[in-house]
This record gives structure tokens, C-alpha cells and sequence, in this order.
């Protein structure tokens, strides 16, 4: 089965967004299989946001990330890596479409909410930076049948 990272930024927490974010990935069908409230030092923002170290919006990047508590989790489903970057949505909240997470939860690219790995690949790589193997359950939610055909 297909895993992503997916990490509610600070202000989703601040907000209060975890429990109504949580609740869509869940009502779309996704398993959660790993979940944990956690501050990011700086070497995993580093590390998480790696392709971004030398842009101009780095160093506000990083202490948006560093500003207060994320919560970080792993889900799993079929394709769930494109599945839960179109549930987010655009990056920027004024181009994300009504019904995404962004859209309807988010105003400015700099409070945007939400993260969620761009590529199977690197999902695996941000799940490895936050998570260990056994923080993995492994479990039955429901029947497949009702989800899959
Ligand atoms: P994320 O990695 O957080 O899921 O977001 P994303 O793939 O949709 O967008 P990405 O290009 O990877 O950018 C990472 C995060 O950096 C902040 N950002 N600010 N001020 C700016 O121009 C700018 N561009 C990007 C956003 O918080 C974005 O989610
Ligand atoms: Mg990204």
C-alpha cells in the first residue's frame, strides 16, 4: 500500500485545524498509520524542506515551521500520494480551489496550512526524517472491500 507524509503546519495547530483536517483525510477513505505532535528543530525543517535552503523565502519558511508545534503523520491508500496533494491543494490559498484544504481553510502562501509530499520518493524520504520504522501500525481499519473494488 502507498504512504505519504502529510504535516499540519503551525498555524493549522494554533488554529485548531488538526481535528476537521484529520476528519477529511479520514472521510476520503485514508488510514492513518502514524501520528505524532512534534517541534521541529532546525536540522529536520533543513533536512524536510531541502530543495528550498538557498530560495529567498527560506529563512521565513523556517521560522513559520519552527513557530510552534506540527503535527506530523503517515497515511496510507492506493495513489495516496496524489490523492492527498489534491485534497490540499494549490500552494498558494488564492489559487486553491473551493472544497480543497487550502482553499477553504488558508489565505496567504506564507500560512498555507498544510504540508504533503510532492512524489512517492519523496515521501518516503520525509517519512524517514520524522519517523522510525516501528512507529508504523500496522492495522486493520475496515473492510478493503468498502473502499477498493
Ligand atoms: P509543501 O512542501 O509545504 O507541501 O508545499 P508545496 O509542495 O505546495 O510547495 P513548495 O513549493 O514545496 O513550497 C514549500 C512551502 O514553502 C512556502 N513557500 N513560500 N513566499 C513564497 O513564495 C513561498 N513559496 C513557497 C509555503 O509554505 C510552501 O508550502
Ligand atoms: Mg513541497
Amino acid at each position: 500500500m502507498d504512504r505519504t507524509f502529510v504535516m499540519i503546519k503551525p498555524d493549522g495547530v494554533a488554529r485548531g485545524l488538526v481535528g476537521t483536517i484529520i476528519s477529511r483525510m479520514e472521510n476520503k477513505g485514508l488510514k492513518l498509520v502514524a501520528a505524532k505532535l512534534d517541534r521541529l528543530p532546525e536540522s529536520r525543517v533543513a533536512e524536510q524542506y531541502r530543495e528550498h535552503l538557498e530560495k529567498p523565502f527560506f529563512p521565513g519558511l523556517k521560522a513559520y515551521i519552527m513557530s510552534g508545534p506540527c503535527m506530523l503523520m503517515v497515511w496510507e491508500g492506493n495513489g495516496v500520494v496524489g490523492i492527498a496533494r489534491s485534497l490540499i491543494g494549490a500552494t498558494n490559498p488564492t489559487e486553491a480551489a473551493p472544497g480543497t484544504i487550502r482553499g477553504d481553510l488558508a489565505l496567504d502562501i506564507g500560512r498555507n496550512v498544510i504540508h504533503g509530499s510532492d512524489s512517492p520518493a519523496s515521501a518516503e524520504r520525509e517519512i524517514g526524517i520524522h519517523f522510525s520504522a516501528r512507529d508504523l501500525v500496522d492495522y486493520t481499519r475496515c473492510d478493503e472491500s468498502l473502499l477498493y473494488e
